[in-house]
């Protein structure tokens, strides 16, 4: 007989995340009740944002509640349909949480074509990361052939993406990344102008060789000491794509902040998003990047850890920068 092995959230963490802020349990595997389906979990999603969802801190979204499943998206096999809208062996995209089976009604999965690409890209580059670096760099960074556009987390799921986005639209591209490896990866894989490791010591000397005309894109996915260093080096009518700050993640309490009165004196717009506001574009993101993908001009890289037990160690690793492209749990 089969069981649903699930990880729930234990704990509201104090700081750090521990792996004794989750719990892994193990239940019947659910029935599917009418015009529901059951789900088979192939593949789940490790996001920073799940953080957030473990605290219950005042955010855009609800948090996880203590003794509940940890929320991700995942894809799914369907093994059992009580509606015709989907068949045994359907292959789907929804948000089911940490576990390995779960049920859903139809109207809340995407059906997937694994002819199209492979199924799990619907949680990377298909997906959620690959539409915000999508909806962010054209809504907002904007750049333009020869503009300087620097990308913190540059070998991650969204830095890596945005960065490639703003090469091809002709900007000279300058990810930061940590680490002598990841750097490598975003030079020649990606294609980037150049890398720089954060944990350098010479570091700022680095970025300022990089921009000897400042920055007139800064992706922000990170915060803390990397926005310090390239907040003063924006340059008149920058744009600053305010899309996360991992960094920060863990702070019990907020970091001073830099100082916002450069955004008066040099014009520049800084504008937040939330990718799950622009959720009705994924169509126009996956048109856009299938046939980059299958010709070579846009890469990705993938970072498996294999069986659900291993969620809570590798969702601990996302935070502290040891994973290495999109985080991603093999489940069956
Ligand atoms: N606004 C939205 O709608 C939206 C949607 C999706 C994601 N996001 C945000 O986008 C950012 C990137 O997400 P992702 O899924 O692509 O993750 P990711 O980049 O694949 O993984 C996280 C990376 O952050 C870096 N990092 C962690 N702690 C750090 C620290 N203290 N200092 C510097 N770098 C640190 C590490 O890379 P290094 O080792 O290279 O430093 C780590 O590998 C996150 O801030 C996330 O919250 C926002």
């Amino acid at each position: 007989m089969a069981e649903n092995t699930q990880v729930l959230l234990a704990r509201r963490p104090e700081g750090k995340v521990r792996v004794e802020d989750f719990s892994i349990v193990r239940s019947a595997v659910p029935e599917p009740g009418p015009g529901e389906v059951l789900l088979r979990h192939l593949w789940l999603s490790l996001d920073p944002y799940q953080r957030g969802r473990m605290s219950a801190a005042k955010s855009y979204a609800q948090p996880v509640a203590v003794g509940a499943v940890m929320e991700c998206r995942a894809v799914a096999r369907v093994e059992k349909s009580n509606d015709p809208a989907l068949k045994p062996g359907d292959i789907v995209l929804g948000a089911y949480g940490w576990q390995e089976w779960s049920v859903a009604s139809p109207k809340e999965l995407m059906k997937l074509d694994p002819a199209e690409a492979p199924v799990q890209t619907a949680l990377g580059i298909l997906g959620m990361p690959g539409l915000t670096a999508h909806v962010g760099m054209s809504d907002i960074g904007q750049p333009k052939r020869g503009e300087t556009v620097v990308i913190s987390a540059a070998s991650g799921a969204v830095g890596a993406v945005a960065g490639q986005i703003a090469k091809a639209e002709g900007a000279r591209v300058i990810g930061i990344a940590g680490g002598a490896a990841k750097c490598a990866y975003v030079r020649e894989e990606l294609g980037f102008d150049a890398c720089l490791d954060h944990r350098d010591a010479d570091f700022i000397q680095a970025l300022d060789a990089a921009c000897p005309k400042g920055v007139d894109v800064y992706w922000e996915n990170v915060g803390g000491a990397v926005q310090r260093a390239v907040f003063p080096r924006l340059a008149d009518f920058a744009r600053m794509v305010m899309c996360g700050m991992i960094a920060e993640y863990n702070d019990p309490v907020p970091q001073p902040g830099p100082n916002l009165m450069s955004a008066v004196r040099k014009r520049l717009r800084i504008q937040g998003f939330i990718v799950s506001d622009s959720w009705q574009r994924l169509p126009e993101w996956r048109a856009a990047a299938i046939p980059l993908i299958r010709a070579g001009k846009l890469r990705y890289r993938e970072d498996v850890v294999d069986g659900i037990e291993a969620a809570p160690e590798a969702f601990i690793g996302l935070l502290e920068g040891r994973n290495f492209g999109k985080l991603l749990i093999k489940v069956g």
